[in-house]
């Protein structure tokens, strides 16, 4: 990708715009808010967190990431966003009950002044919520027009330089590109004519394309993954990415499953069950849902494993993945992977994972750290799929004719390269022959 603009430090504000307000939005604002006023770290965070290294082993030179590029100040975000029901982001932080009341007060006044805007919504596509605060219009495409209208006034409102759109909100039931998703004209056209094919992700990514606004889809949903949109971020210069946080136990995959290949450890079966009580597992606990979620999670294994070139290790395991709606847990997720594997001769051995996970404290610190690179890119004029981004994704997305880079290490690499790179520093390849010559 081709650097057009120079990467200098971004003054003003930058607005981060979430369609859905629920667990891992309200964990995000009040995360943030806690770490300006330095009652908490931002614990996951690779832009606040992170170092990179620069250079040889031996110059020692490690900045911290948010020192090496020009990333926008935690204190010039500003937060916006939308949902079906009416409640301000405190009021929705206590009912997500992730975050505990203590904390929760500390930030009260600010999440308090921060109020959804009414969402597009189209029951069809979330069978289990039923929402009082959504739009009506005549069709999608004034229904796009409105939230058009809500995008520019907020920025107006915020004084905002920048903006960047994260989909945050409930998983929509699976489905496949079809014709109106073909190309921009007859995504367009379908616009107007109200197309039941066309799901309320893609009028919200429409819009923000539209007005050349970064995009990020969290969720599994198809939303940006259509030639239309794709179509529409080239045309505007807009970079986006996607999609589906990787929290819980598909992160713990694929930081296991490159391990096993590694060394060239054969797989017979990997079965994964979560037990989850959040508003996130109640809608997934509609089957047509579930789908959308099974397939992204299914993808990983046999991405990274690729059976085709290790058919010894890799043909035909068993890969199953259950989720259990069971209200008791809350979003403390609780997920278990049972996994068959063998080594030397064919000799077989288990492994046992019991991750008890916070599924909106994983998600978190990823879109703080999607809003700043992707809020990066554009103003280095990178556009289209933002594939270093990939790190952050259970099914990232990828350009034609590639396969999708799963291996949560080959990732870091290829963003921390990409950093690298946008900076003008040598890409670092550990090849390290230098420093025995
Ligand atoms: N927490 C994680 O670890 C994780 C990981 C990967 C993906 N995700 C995805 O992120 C999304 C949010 O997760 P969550 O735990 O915050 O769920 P949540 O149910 O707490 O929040 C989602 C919110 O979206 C709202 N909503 C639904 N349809 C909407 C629409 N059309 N417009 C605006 N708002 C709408 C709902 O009312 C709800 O408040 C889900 O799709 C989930 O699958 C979460």
């Amino acid at each position: 990708m081709e650097i057009k603009h120079k990467p200098s430090k971004p003054t003003g504000k930058l607005g981060v715009l979430t369609p859905g307000m629920g667990a891992v939005t309200t964990t995000f604002i009040a995360g943030v808010q806690a770490v300006r006023q330095q009652i908490a770290k931002p614990i996951g965070s690779l832009t606040q967190m992170g170092s990179i290294r620069l250079g040889k082993r031996t110059d020692n030179r490690v900045p911290a990431i948010k020192d090496f590029v020009s990333l926008a100040e935690l204190d010039d975000i500003v937060f916006g966003g939308w949902d079906i029901f009416e409640e301000d982001m405190y009021k929705a932080a206590l009912n997500a009950g992730v975050l505990d009341k203590e904390l929760l007060g500390t930030v009260k006044p600010f999440l308090e002044t921060i109020m959804p805007m009414k969402a597009v919504f189209d029951q069809k596509y979330v069978k289990k919520l039923s929402g009082t605060w959504v739009k009506k219009g005549n069709n999608w495409f004034e229904l796009a027009e409105r939230l058009k209208e809500d995008i520019l006034n907020f920025k107006k409102e915020n004084d905002c330089d920048r903006l960047v759109m994260i989909w945050c909100a409930s998983t929509e039931i699976y489905i496949e590109p079809l014709k109106v998703h073909n190309d921009l004209e007859s995504f367009e056209k379908g616009l107007r004519e109200n197309n039941p094919d066309i799901a309320p992700s893609m009028v919200y990514a429409y819009a923000a394309l539209s007005l050349g606004i970064p995009f990020a889809n969290g969720a599994p949903n198809l939303t940006i993954d259509i030639p239309a949109l794709a179509e529409l971020a080239i045309k505007n210069d807009v970079p986006v990415a996607g999609k589906d946080f990787k929290t819980g136990q598909t992160l713990m995959k694929t930081i296991l499953a490159p391990g096993l290949k590694a060394r060239l450890l054969g797989l017979n079966g990997w079965f994964s069950t979560n037990i989850l009580g959040n508003r996130d597992g109640e809608v997934l606990d509609d089957p047509e849902s579930f789908k959308t979620k099974e397939k992204s999670k299914l993808s990983v294994l046999e991405h990274i494993l690729q059976p085709k070139v290790y058919p010894d290790l890799y043909n035909n395991f068993y890969h199953k993945v259950r989720i259990n709606y069971y209200p008791p847990r809350g979003d403390n997720k609780e997920g278990w992977d049972n996994i068959d594997i063998f080594g030397w001769l064919g000799y077989p051995m288990q492994i046992k994972i019991d991750f008890l996970c916070r599924d909106s404290i994983l998600a978190a610190p990823i879109i703080l750290d999607l809003a700043l690179f992707l809020d990066l890119s554009k103003r280095i004029g990178f556009r289209g799929i933002q594939e270093w981004l990939s790190f952050y994704f259970k099914s990232p997305m990828f350009g034609p004719g590639l396969y999708p880079e799963h291996d949560l290490f080959i990732q870091l690499m290829k963003l921390k390269n990409t950093l690298r790179y946008i900076q003008g520093e040598n890409l670092i390849t550990h090849l390290g022959q230098e420093y025995y010559d």
